[in-house]
């Protein structure tokens, strides 16, 4: 009995690191033929039992049970795992180039509200923003819009009903912001506005603009020229000129357009500036006495200015978009491109 027992655990260490060896399928059924074959180390064994005693022979037929399934287990472990190997290296070819993965970028739009909002940040601006859905105190009333003024007109803005509306600007939020906070206020309020227009390349009916405040003691025209020509300066680069002409808004006065070389011609004229030489880049004013009664601001104490830019606008100037809703299309090989 003795001596079965150590062979049994010999051929066990011997089958365990001739497993280990093997390296290749073909190799495998080697394996099988010396150890679980017919004629194998395994069935060897078992033939010596004949010459133990009928007192040894049970438990020495129980240890080669387990030696043989064993044996098979480790065998069958080993032969998946060999497979596995070989089929999944025969399918990567290292030769392949990389799989490209596509990454997402900020929309262009807000490529172009992140410059503004950080220029407007450091020189003092906070940023804000409101409610889409308005009423026509804020949006018209506030502002010094007379009751017959056409903005208020059905087809120039979408009523959700007698009262509430679809905000036509961002100047509402100047009413909000002075409703909520008493002077000095600084604020640059982004976000979409809505009108009935039919949709074109040069409008649509809702778009974002930039609305910018400053209230405080004796803030002078001068202060908005100089504020509004360096953004101009910072975000257009300092080689730009610009001009303001005069024009009209209820809520400021006196009331300017700022206008741009045209960047593309440099001024002598060209499609995108439609032969003038100046682009329209933005509208604002000083604010109207009208509006700080509205706000219970005392104009005698206090003065401001307002200003307010449409971003698609801002943007499709800079990059020389002549088709506002190609922002809107999502077509990846437009958006790719900034
Ligand atoms: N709200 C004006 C517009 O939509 C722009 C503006 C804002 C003008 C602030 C003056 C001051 O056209």
């Amino acid at each position: 009995m003795p001596t079965i027992l150590t062979e049994i655990d010999q051929v066990r260490n011997q089958a365990f690191d001739d497993l280990k060896a093997i390296t290749s399928v073909e190799q495998l059924d080697d394996f099988r033929i010396k150890y679980l074959s017919r004629k194998g180390t395994v069935s060897a064994l078992f033939q010596k039992m004949g010459a133990l005693s009928s007192a040894d022979r049970p438990e020495a037929g129980r240890l080669l049970n387990v030696l043989r399934d064993d044996i098979q287990n480790r065998f069958a472990e080993r032969k998946l795992s060999l497979q596995s190997v070989k089929t999944s290296s025969a399918k990567v070819d290292l030769s392949l180039p990389g799989r490209k993965s596509f990454p997402g970028s900020k929309h262009p739009l807000v490529q172009t509200l992140d410059e503004i909002k950080a220029i407007f940040s450091t020189m003092g601006f906070a940023v804000a923003d409101g409610p889409e859905v308005e009423d026509d105190f804020h949006n018209f009333g506030a502002l010094n819009f007379p009751p017959d003024h056409p903005a208020r007109d059905m087809q120039d803005t979408f009523f959700l009903s007698k009262t509430a509306l679809l905000r036509t600007h961002t100047s509402p939020m100047q009413i909000r912001v002075m409703e909520n906070q008493s002077p000095p206020v600084r604020v640059l309020i982004p976000g979409k506005v809505y009108r009935n227009e039919a949709v074109s390349p040069r409008s649509l009916c809702v778009f974002h603009q930039v609305e910018g405040l400053y209230v405080a003691k004796g803030v002078t025209f001068s202060e908005l020229k100089g504020t509004l020509a360096s953004f101009i300066h910072q975000f257009y680069g300092s080689g730009i000129k610009y001009k303001f002409r005069p024009t009209f808004f209820p809520f400021t006065e006196p009331s300017a357009d700022i206008y741009i070389s045209c960047f593309i011609c440099g001024g002598k004229g060209c499609r995108m500036c439609k032969m003038g030489g100046w682009l329209e880049i933005l509208g604002c004013g000083m604010i109207h006495p009208e509006v700080f009664r509205s706000v219970k601001y005392d104009p005698e104490i206090h003065t401001g200015y307002a200003f307010g830019m449409g971003i698609e606008r801002i943007a499709a100037l800079r990059y020389g978009v002549d088709d506002l809703r190609l922002f809107y299309d999502n077509d990846l090989r437009f958006l790719s491109q900034f």
